[in-house]
């Protein structure tokens, strides 16, 4: 410990030690004068700044100095390029820097479970490799200028719906591999200043409280270094928040729980050390913030919303391109229909939602061009329905090249505090689309929205682009998309499915118990539509281009490995195409081990790479493979776990089309011992060489004369079949005791189990 913070926390009172501990209101930490112990701020974010102001504790959610909107984290995660999302952090840490603020309240690396959570928009992906690859690259931008973050909501806070009381009650494996893997990732390769806390319980523990998550694995797992802070209010029990490890309560609560913790230190209830860790990591925070601040910082809004335009052209997907309807031709006949066109959605609501400086409208993007028109058509503001204003778009529809229609969700559709209802756009805008895509063949959907929608008019239209919530750049950058100005690069961070049905999570989402229980287990997104062959809309990962992309040869640099080594991949890509493009390189791997011995997913991400090729150019690209890629969590270990076999690994273009793979072999540099008791089966034993072979002798004496099937006993051949090998294959060590007839003793079976245990 610094011996400046030692020496204060050797003159802090109890009453001041725990006063530090809170807020001193919504977003400053407590000062200490007597004592010259100084304050920062933290706002939030984390799709641009939303700083307010302390005088006014009634500022609603929109009052907030004017900033720039970046995209929101599901288009960086649609950029599939952590260089995208490191800039996007560079640019708000230069903005937190000049606006005094020492720490962003983000990113959010939650996994998308349901299509359903009103919050998808603010998190990255369903799958934790992207998410926290992404949260990785966000935070090291970020605080590559001297500005924290906070990493949020830790963790399992996967829908708004009673989002301050439910449980979200999780087996270990499925903890472990998704939902807190893509903090893992995050606090491994970036080191956040800060992680929050999220409000919901996991397995019964409050996570204000959950010790076992916010030191056990965070801190002495992981080696988080950081402060620990409470998502706002979302502390239950003070005490026992301290003892778990969690440092500071945010916002203040006025003393609420202050008394309480005094008593408890003095009656020892709880210990004085825990709450100086606390108070030692507030103050490494607060003079961090401090020590880092630039008073002379400042920020180009101009050049911040430019570059929110560029951000925001990485993260466009298209989805659909039939008859190459696109790019539009500058001289087209466009109608463009919806709300949208002239009042974007280019962020969500709540406590992420940033007062903009200025928004490009795809409409002010479309002055250039006098060829292009606009009707209304329905409103973005809602889902009403209003005859002439729907009539006058299908007529304009009637004799144009080609119509543009701007769909999406209505801000009150989405948004933190709760979640959707369904998955559909509003019936007016499906109604519109059905009647324009009826007198006109080359229609081409907008989307607007934060979360997977159903597309009941998918076949009717030629083209599709997926702009999600695009920050204030959007309209710009969707117009240059539409106009081949820019070449879509985007990838789809989730999976759209056919239907809301079809979610692995929809039994036990968002529903009216507290309990939620994610039997889904590890089957979360594409991990489930790929194992049970599930037809979806769009995959996880897909995304098309104006550009035609092949892969060229595949190479590993090894085909037989330990889990301690690693493995090179290369792969060559080309852009067969005259139109320069971005390509996103996206590699799985699946196990290929027959006899497998534990649950497994289909295939798994674990790397991608966005490269740019010229017209005509090929290049090579390379990944590295360490254990992560290998490894499950096995649950009895307590420990990731390579089971050694094969693995293919393979490039794909998205989660369900593999293009090229590759098979090496990997076997653990320690091999797992198999723990042999009563119960094991004669089918585990025998697939074990070297337990085979100790086991022999025993199953032979009891197979002997006393297997019905092999003496011929007729009734028993018509019950279990003559192949001695599958009557036998489920029988445990105990079972052969039992049923030898005396052969067997007991003793004969605990020696057996001693010797296999050896
Ligand atoms: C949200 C956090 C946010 C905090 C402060 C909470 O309600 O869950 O994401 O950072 O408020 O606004």
């Amino acid at each position: 410990m610094d011996s400046k913070i030692r020496s204060l926390i050797g003159k802090l009172t109890l009453e001041e030690k725990v006063s530090l501990c809170s807020g001193s209101d919504f977003w400053h930490t407590t000062m200490i004068k007597r004592l010259d112990i100084p304050q920062v701020m933290v706002s939030d974010g984390p799709c641009g700044l939303r700083k307010q102001n302390c005088d006014d504790e009634n500022a609603g959610v929109n009052d907030s100095i004017k900033a720039v909107c970046f995209p929101a984290a599901v288009n960086m995660a649609a950029s599939f390029d952590v260089d995208t999302v490191r800039r996007v952090g560079e640019a708000i840490g230069d903005e937190c820097q000049a606006e005094n603020v020492a720490t962003i309240l983000g990113p959010g690396c939650n996994i998308k479970r349901s299509p359903l959570c009103g919050r998808n928009f603010e998190y990255y992906s369903e799958d934790p490799f992207l998410s926290g690859k992404m949260a990785a690259a966000f935070i090291n931008g970020v605080q590559s200028k001297g500005v924290g973050t906070s990493l949020k909501h830790f963790c399992a806070n996967n829908q708004e719906y009673r989002r301050n009381s439910y449980d979200s009650r999780i087996d270990e494996r499925t903890l472990r591999e998704i939902y807190l893997r893509s903090f893992e990732i995050a606090v491994r390769e970036s080191q956040p200043w800060t992680v929050m806390c999220a409000y919901n319980l996991v397995n019964g523990v409050q996570m204000s409280e959950n010790k076992r998550i916010l030191t056990d694995i965070l801190r002495n797992e992981w080696g988080f270094e950081g402060l620990v802070m409470s998502d706002w209010g979302a502390v239950r029990n003070r005490i026992k928040g301290i003892a778990a490890g969690l440092d500071l309560e945010m916002p203040s609560s006025n003393g609420a729980y202050d008394s309480l913790v005094i008593d408890a230190v003095k009656s020892g209830e709880l210990d004085e050390e825990d709450l100086d860790r606390c108070v030692q990591r507030v103050l490494e925070f607060v003079f961090r913030g401090i020590d880092k601040h630039d008073k002379d910082a400042k920020w180009d809004k101009e050049a911040h919303h430019l570059l929110a335009r560029d951000i925001a052209d990485e993260c466009l997907v298209l989805l659909k391109n039939e008859n190459k309807v696109l790019p539009l031709k500058n001289d087209d006949h466009v109608l463009f229909v919806g709300g949208f066109a002239k009042k974007p959605r280019i962020q969500g609501g709540g406590s992420s939602h940033i007062n903009c400086q200025s928004i490009d409208s795809l409409m002010m993007a479309m002055q250039w061009n006098s060829k292009a028109i606009w009707e209304e058509g329905f409103s973005a503001a809602d889902d009403s329905y209003d005859e002439t204003r729907f009539n006058r778009a299908v007529n304009a529809a009637k004799d144009i090249d080609k119509v543009v229609i701007c769909a999406g969700l209505p801000d009150s559709y989405e948004s933190e505090g709760y979640d959707r209802k369904h998955m559909d756009l509003p019936k007016v805008q499906n109604d519109i689309i059905d009647a324009i895509a009826s007198v006109n063949d080359h229609v081409i959907i907008v989307l607007e929205n934060g979360s997977p929608v159903t597309m009941p008019w998918i076949d009717k239209v030629e083209g599709v682009l997926e702009t999600y919530l695009c920050g204030e750049g959007a309209g710009v950058a969707t117009a240059d998309a539409l106009y081949g100005k820019c070449n879509p690069s985007g990838r789809l961070p989730e999976t759209f499915p056919l239907r809301l049905e079809d979610n692995p999570a929809y039994i036990d989402f968002s529903t009216e118990c507290s309990e939620i229980d994610y039997r889904e287990g590890i089957f979360t997104g594409y991990r489930y539509y790929t194992k049970k062959k599930i037809p979806v809309l769009f995959p996880f990962g897909f995304g098309l281009s104006y550009s035609t992309f092949s892969y060229g040869k595949m190479s590993v640099d090894t085909e037989k490995m330990k889990d301690s080594e690693t493995v090179e991949v290369t792969v060559d890509v080309i852009n067969e195409s005259s139109v320069p493009g971005k390509e996103v390189v996206q590699l799985y791997v699946e196990a290929d081990i027959p006899n497998t011995k534990v649950r497994r997913v289909v295939r798994e991400l674990k790397g991608f790479k966005k490269i740019f090729l010229d017209a005509k150019e090929k290049k090579s690209v390379s990944f590295i493979l360490d254990k992560s890629a290998f490894a499950y969590y096995d649950t009895q270990l307590g420990d990731w776990y390579t089971e050694p076999g094969d693995y293919r690994i393979e490039i794909c273009k998205d989660a369900d089309t593999v293009i090229t793979y590759k098979t090496v072999n990997v076997v653990p540099k320690k091999p797992k011992k198999t723990v042999y008791d009563e119960n094991s089966i004669y089918k585990d034993i025998m697939e074990d060489p070297a337990a085979a072979k100790i086991a022999k002798p025993y199953f032979d004496r009891y197979m002997g004369d006393h297997l019905a099937p092999q003496n011929g006993d007729e009734s028993a051949v018509e019950a279990f079949g003559s192949d001695p090998e599958v009557y036998l294959w489920d029988t445990t060590l105990r079972n052969a005791l039992n049923m030898s007839q005396g052969v067997l003793t007991y003793k004969d079976m605990a020696d057996l189990i001693e010797k296999l245990n050896k």
